[in-house]
């Protein structure tokens, strides 16, 4: 496993392999690697013969109140276990790689996808995350991507850019791993303590809870997200949104919609903590 932090490098490199004839599978994440990330890289290994991950804490995604400079930077871990999990580059520029005219910026902004749920909350964060996500697609120029369903919205944002943009590039969504207690992997649950971590399994039972009130007939919506929100408050969450929503555009789910996504962000303390689970009806 090869590591590399300039653009230059990176794409000598990449095209040695290009020449070759191998498939290009690119990961993209911001370090403090989990089992759903290792995730990520075995998927792109079915589908590449070279694996390349990103490391990189972008900070255009994160607002002004927001965790950019406490996110765990731990890049001698997640060498290792990428190196473990096979990836064949890792990608870890210096902010000023990526962003030579920081902080003036070219932004790349999709329309529409971006606006509700996780957009409305963190406004801007979307924008950021297109933005350097196009700029590594433009550095790593892979044939597919994967990127976690864990985060429904991206992905969902990172297929119309990639549409919208022409990027020939195969975007793969990759299911949510969990903790054995239903908790979704991420970063942020780095920040909590065992016993927070115990709790935090209450947001996933909140959506299998939704679902199977959907399952046994429920239509009304907006009851439905606002009793789920009553029961994360009475647990001590301070739910941010509870949406039951449509897979094709994100938009709030009318009765007689039949591919649905529930979606959760909640405050666990200081902690925001994000989940889904898709649905068919
Ligand atoms: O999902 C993430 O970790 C980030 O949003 C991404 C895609 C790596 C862009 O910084």
């Amino acid at each position: 496993m090869i590591v590399v932090n300039s653009v230059q490098t990176l794409r000598r490199l990449i095209q040695t392999h290009r020449d070759m004839g191998h498939r290009i599978g690119f990961v993209p994440t911001m370090g403090n690697l989990h089992a759903g990330h290792l995730s990520l890289v075995k998927t792109a290994k079915q589908h590449a013969d070279i694996v390349v991950v990103s490391i990189f804490v972008n900070p255009t995604q994160f607002g002004p109140n927001e965790d950019f400079d406490s996110y765990p930077r731990t890049f001698e871990q997640d060498q290792a276990l990428l190196e473990q999990e096979g990836a064949d580059i890792i990608f870890a520029p210096e902010v000023a790689e990526v962003y030579p005219n920081w902080p003036n910026l070219t932004r790349v902004q999709v329309a529409e996808l971006g606006n509700n749920h996780c957009g409305a909350s963190r406004p801007g964060h979307f924008d950021g995350v297109t933005t350097v996500v196009s700029k590594l697609f433009n550095m790593v120029r892979p044939d597919c991507a994967v990127f976690g369903q864990k985060d429904f919205q991206q992905l969902a944002i990172i297929r119309r850019m990639t549409s919208d943009l022409n990027f020939d590039i195969d975007i793969i969504g990759a299911p949510i791993v969990r903790e054995a207690n239903g908790l979704a992997m991420s970063s942020r649950n780095g920040y909590l303590s065992t016993e927070q971590k115990e709790h935090a399994s209450f947001i996933y039972q909140t959506l299998s809870w939704m679902k199977q009130q959907i399952e046994n007939g429920e239509r009304d919506y907006r009851a439905l997200e606002q009793a789920a929100k009553q029961r994360l408050t009475e647990q001590n969450f301070k739910p941010d949104y509870v949406h039951v929503a449509r897979q094709d555009n994100l938009e709030m789910a009318q009765d007689g919609d039949q591919q649905l996504v529930l979606l959760i962000a909640a405050f666990m303390g200081k902690v925001r903590l994000i989940d889904n689970m898709t649905l068919e009806i």
